[in-house]
């Protein structure tokens, strides 16, 4: 077939795949092409302007390494990665919500017990955590394994940071018999995501901020059950609204109460203020 134009080229490429064995493949491609040929016909670009699509799209690859993932930052500012998330993880009744993962989770974060304090000396205001996990029908799940990471005080992750030689504010613990792990750390604080390259050209041009509300970081592992990946932030940030990468939900939203200076659970004395976080995350059961 020739004379393709704006009316035909469209039934024209999906037809050249018309032989794709992998029928996911076939239908992820028609598809694709679909939306792809139809947002074109609606934007109806210049030249120039497809050029300039083009070049974006280059400088995101260039701006990819080993410790930085540009298309997985454009895909979280533009809600697909929440999207994604969201088809993939209906939850019933009794399970935590989930939001994305983010660049600064690592899988060999350092093993710490019970009541330990992840901090470890770095400045900011002291918060006591304890923490539930169970089923969604609400049964503990002991020897759950639970990764926790933040941000510091100044808004950095500590991978982010040229002047520590070891890692900080992150964490492995095992949920003891009744599914419960406490731990010492600071109270985390709002920052900007990683913007100094093609994503955060495009959140300047659009008059967006770079910004996340305040969160604690959690992945949860139990046998039998759906990896859960999610934040509880922080009631009252101001960013909770408008965060860049569109991952709150008001279940993960906790006041993280302010105490008064006294005795904490732990016994340990308290001069100045600091807060309690008591939060209980429930998990998928894997389908049988
Ligand atoms: C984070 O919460 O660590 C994060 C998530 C998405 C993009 C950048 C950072
Ligand atoms: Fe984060």
């Amino acid at each position: 077939m020739r004379d393709f134009d704006e009316h035909n080229i469209t039934d024209a490429v999906i037809d050249r795949f018309g032989d794709t064995p992998d029928p996911r493949l076939k239908a992820i491609l028609d598809s694709l092409v679909h939306h792809l040929h139809d947002f074109v016909r609606d934007v109806e670009p210049t030249f120039d302007e497809w050029i300039a699509a083009i070049g974006f799209l280059t400088r995101t690859g260039q701006m990819c390494s080993e410790s930085r993932q540009e298309f997985i930052l454009l895909s979280d500012t533009l809600g697909v990665s929440m999207l994604v998330d969201a088809i993939n993880h209906r939850m019933p009744e009794g399970a935590t919500e989930t939001t994305v993962l983010g660049p600064f989770y690592l899988d060999n974060a350092p093993h710490f017990a019970s009541g330990a304090d992840i901090a470890v000396g770095m400045a900011g205001e002291p918060l006591y955590c304890e923490v539930a996990i169970s089923s969604a029908n609400g049964t503990p799940l002991a020897g759950a394994i639970v990764d926790v990471w933040q941000s510091d005080s100044e808004g950095f992750y500590d991978v982010q940071r040229t002047d520590l030689d070891e890692s900080k504010l992150r964490g492995r613990f095992t949920a003891d018999d009744q599914g419960i792990l406490r731990f010492w750390t600071i109270t985390p604080t709002a920052y900007p995501i990683p913007h100094d390259g093609p994503v955060g050209q495009m959140l300047i041009a659009t008059n967006r901020h770079p910004w996340r509300p305040a969160h604690l970081h959690f992945m949860i592992t139990a046998a039998a059950h759906e990896p859960l990946v999610t934040h509880v932030f922080v009631d009252g940030d101001q960013y909770l609204e408008s965060d860049a990468v569109f991952g709150v939900k008001n279940s993960l939203v906790d006041p993280y109460p302010v105490q008064a200076p006294g005795v904490a659970p732990d016994g340990r004395v308290m001069d100045g203020r600091w807060r309690r976080l008591d939060y209980k995350f429930g998990l998928k059961p894997m389908p049988a």
